[in-house]
C-alpha cells in the first residue's frame, strides 16, 4: 500500500490530498474564485499568486488531518497539465521541492485522469472499461477509459466552443443571475417549465463533439426579443437542452462501445437535472451511473493523489525533477 500526496494547481483551486489504498487520509482546498469574479473569468497571474500563498497552509492542513509525518509519505503526485501555465508551475515547484527534500519519487498527473480517478475515492476501483463525461467550467469531454494508470485515455468528443459550465455562467449573466452561473441557473430553473421554450440541441452530425455557443446565442436572442419573459422558464428550458445533449451522447457512446459504466464528474455534475436525466437514461439502457459527491467533482488534491496511487501500484516509472508543465497536454 502506498501513501501518496497529491497537489493540484491547474486553475483557481489549490488542492492538496493524501490518499492511501483508495482512501482519503487528509485533504485541504483553497480557492481564488472570488478574486476573479469581477473579471468574468480566471486571471492566470492572480491564480498563480493565490496558489503560492495557499500551498503551504493547505499542505500543513492536509498533513495534520491525515496525522502523518513526511517519512510516512511514499510518493508525490502533481498535476502537470493541462491547465494555466503559471498556475501549474506553482504546484510543480512545490511538488519537486518536496520530492527532493523528502527523497521521494515524483509523478506527473494528467488533470483529466485526476477528475476520473476522483470517483474511485467514493465508489472504489473502476471496471476494466468505462466512459467518463467531464463537465466543468473548463472542460466538456467524453472519454473512453481503459486502465487509468497504464493506457492512454481516448477522447471520443470534446466541446468545439464553450464548456458546459461556461454556458451556464454566460446564460446566468444574460438572465441577470449571480456568478457562478451553474447553481444560480439551476435554482431559478426549479420554478420554471423545462418545455416552455424549445431551445436548439447541437447534435453535430451525431458524433460525440459538443457545441453550446448556438444555445447561448438562442437564449440571448430570446431575452432580447421578449424582455418580459419568465426567467425560471428560460433557465429551465436552457438547462434541459444542456442535460439532454450531454446525457444523450454519453449514453450513446456507452452503447456504441459496449460499455456498461458511465462516470460523470466536474462542477456541472452537481446539477440535479443532469444527474436525474442521466440516472433515468442509464437505467433504461442497463448502464451503471457513477457520480461522486460535489467535493470530488470539482478540482481537488485527492484526485491527483488517487492517480499517483494507481501509477505507484502499477509500477510506473517516476518522473525526473525536470518534469515540466504541459499547459495544453494531449491525453
Ligand atoms: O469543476 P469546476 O468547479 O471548476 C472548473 O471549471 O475546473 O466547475 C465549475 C463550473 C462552473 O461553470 C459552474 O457554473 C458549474 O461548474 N456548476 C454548475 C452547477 N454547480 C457548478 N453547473 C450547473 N449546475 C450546477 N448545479
Ligand atoms: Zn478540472
Amino acid at each position: 500500500m502506498a501513501v501518496v500526496l497529491g497537489i493540484e494547481t491547474s486553475c483557481d483551486e489549490t488542492g492538496v490530498g493524501i490518499v492511501a489504498d483508495g482512501r482519503i487520509l487528509g485533504a485541504a482546498l483553497a480557492s481564488s474564485m472570488g478574486q476573479h469574479a469581477r473579471f468574468g473569468g480566471v486571471v492566470p497571474e492572480i491564480a498563480a499568486r493565490a496558489h503560492l500563498e495557499s500551498l503551504v497552509p493547505c499542505l500543513r492542513s492536509a498533513m495534520e488531518q491525515a496525522r502523518i509525518e513526511p517519512s510516512e509519505i511514499d510518493a508525490i503526485a502533481v498535476t502537470s497539465g493541462p491547465g494555466l501555465a503559471t498556475a501549474l508551475q506553482t504546484g510543480l515547484a512545490a511538488a519537486k521541492s518536496l520530492a527532493l527534500g523528502w527523497d521521494r519519487p515524483l509523478y506527473g498527473v494528467h488533470h483529466l485522469a485526476g477528475h476520473v480517478a476522483a470517483d474511485t475515492l467514493e465508489h472504489g476501483p473502476l471496471p476494466d472499461r468505462s466512459i467518463a463525461l467531464i463537465v466543468s467550467g473548463g472542460h466538456t469531454s467524453l472519454l473512453l477509459i481503459d486502465d487509468l494508470a497504464t493506457d492512454p485515455i481516448v477522447h471520443l468528443g470534446d466541446t468545439r466552443d464553450d464548456a458546459a459550465g461556461e454556458a451556464f455562467d454566460k446564460v446566468a449573466r444574460l438572465l441577470g443571475l449571480p456568478y457562478p452561473g451553474g447553481p444560480s441557473v439551476s435554482r431559478a430553473a426549479a420554478a420554471g417549465d423545462p418545455d416552455a421554450i424549445a431551445f436548439p440541441r447541437a447534435m453535430l452530425g451525431h458524433g460525440y463533439d459538443f457545441s453550446f455557443s448556438g444555445l447561448k446565442s438562442a437564449v440571448a436572442r430570446r431575452v432580447e426579443q421578449h424582455p418580459g419573459l419568465s426567467v425560471p422558464d428560460v433557465a429551465a428550458s436552457f438547462q434541459e437542452a444542456v442535460a439532454d445533449v450531454l446525457t444523450r451522447k454519453a449514453v450513446a457512446a456507452c452503447l456504441e462501445h459496449g460499455i456498461d459504466t458511465l462516470v460523470i464528474v466536474g462542477g456541472v455534475a452537481a446539477n440535479a437535472r443532469l444527474r436525474a436525466l442521466a440516472a433515468e437514461r442509464c437505467a433504461a439502457s442497463g448502464i451503471t451511473l457513477r457520480v461522486p459527491p460535489p467535493a470530488l467533482c470539482t478540482d481537488n488534491g485527492p484526485m491527483i493523489a488517487a492517480v499517483g496511487d494507481l501509477l505507484v501500484t502499477a509500477g510506473h516509472p517516476p518522473a525526473t525533477l525536470d518534469l515540466s508543465a504541459d499547459p495544453s497536454a494531449p491525453l
